[in-house]
């Protein structure tokens, strides 16, 4: 995707150094900055703080941490640190877990001397794939919107949270349909919920203004009532942990519109690659769901009139918050599922549709 018109990757390796350079997330939207990843605790650092975030960029980022973690000591205790440092970053996305399994499948079985090289080989084919597999999602994604496209005014499309391209290593999840429609040259416009407390929502309208999309930034509570008014033709979220039955776990906030979105008769879809996919985990019930700092919503970041970001507090510090991060909606409520090889149900038989190797029952 183009940042300023130059076309930018989320995460990149830098050419010649033991490096990565990552977009500084919790910067956006009001300064664009990025910041160079040198050690494992950088990275750890990067994740946890949600410099860097999105299901699929997390694990991206992870791998390169590993591969980082190589670098200054190759030996079996420190791959075991960096596995466990890196794991306990953020509990919810499964593509962290994903990410971490596969450096360790590549790596564990090599000569210590042999683990650098493969890790930053390793790390590169994870963000490759990501890539690929976000613009196959995109095109499938388009064919289900084929068929909601009004004929006389513009698609109308709302999304939660940010699972555009500042949530993948590029593309985007639940917005690569919406590009690859608007790069089609259909006239399409977003909705855009703001996604309190973190503000995700606002790193959505940034990216969609990179790219020259139409949109809309609206409260998160004012979804329902578009919804309701005949305003949305469909929602498409991203997803930090589809269960095997397909309840998906994403950004606090989307189980209220996919309620909203049944009760207007809008379909609800959920765009994920397969590392998104937890297929040890039965249900929704068994996500493990991010509980964050209460900060979070105590305090609120801005810019003041001479430009400066400014940080305001809004509740006292001896004021009790609650902070979830994640909501589960219920596999009923999903129209479809969207991955990088199609379509399919949201349940465990449309899960395996797709993923037949997945499926590990005896027959
Ligand atoms: O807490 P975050 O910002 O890392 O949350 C993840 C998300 O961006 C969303 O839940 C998103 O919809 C899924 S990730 C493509």
């Amino acid at each position: 995707m183009n940042i300023h018109g130059i076309p930018t990757r989320c995460i990149r390796p830098v050419p010649g150094a033991m490096a990565v350079d990552i977009i500084d997330q919790t910067e956006l939207p009001q300064r664009y900055r990025e910041r160079r990843l040198v050690t494992l605790e950088e990275v750890a650092r990067a994740i946890r703080t949600m410099q860097v975030r999105g299901a699929p960029l997390i694990g991206a980022t992870a791998a390169y941490g590993v591969a980082l973690a190589m670098v200054r000591d190759n030996g079996d205790p420190a791959l075991d640190a960096a596995l466990a440092t890196l794991a306990a970053t953020r509990p919810t996305a499964v593509n962290l877990h994903w990410a971490l399994a596969r450096m360790e499948r590549c790596l564990r079985p090599l000569a210590p001397e042999r683990r650098i090289e493969s890790a930053w080989q390793e790390a590169g084919a994870i963000a490759e794939e990501d890539v690929a597999q976000n613009r196959a999602l995109g095109q499938h994604g388009l064919a289900l919107l084929r068929n909601l496209r009004p004929a006389d005014r513009p698609l109308e499309i709302m999304t939660h949270c940010n699972a555009g391209w500042l949530a993948t290593v590029d593309q985007g999840t639940a917005l690569a349909p919406v590009y690859a429609a608007f790069d089609a040259g259909w006239p399409i416009h977003v909705w855009v919920s703001e996604t309190r407390p973190r503000n995700q929502g606002l790193l959505t309208a940034w990216e969609l203004a990179q790219h020259g999309v139409p949109h809309t930034v609206i409260a998160d509570n004012a979804a329902g009532l578009l919804l309701a008014q005949g305003r949305v033709d469909g929602a498409i979220v991203g997803a930090d942990r589809i269960a095997a039955n397909g309840d998906v776990a994403n950004k606090v906030g989307t189980y209220l519109k996919a309620l909203a979105a049944r009760e207007a008769g809008v379909p609800f879809y959920v765009a994920a690659p397969r590392s998104t996919v937890d297929f040890a985990c039965p249900s929704g019930a068994h996500i493990p769901i991010e509980e964050r700092h209460g900060d979070e919503l105590r305090l609120v970041t801005g810019l003041d009139n001479q430009g400066h970001r400014q940080r305001l507090r809004q509740l006292d510090n001896d004021c009790q918050v609650a902070n979830p991060a994640f909501d589960v909606t219920p596999h009923g409520l999903v129209q479809a599922l969207i991955t990088e090889r199609g379509s399919c149900p949201a349940s465990r038989e449309g899960l395996l549709a797709l993923y037949p190797e997945e499926n590990h029952e005896p027959f």
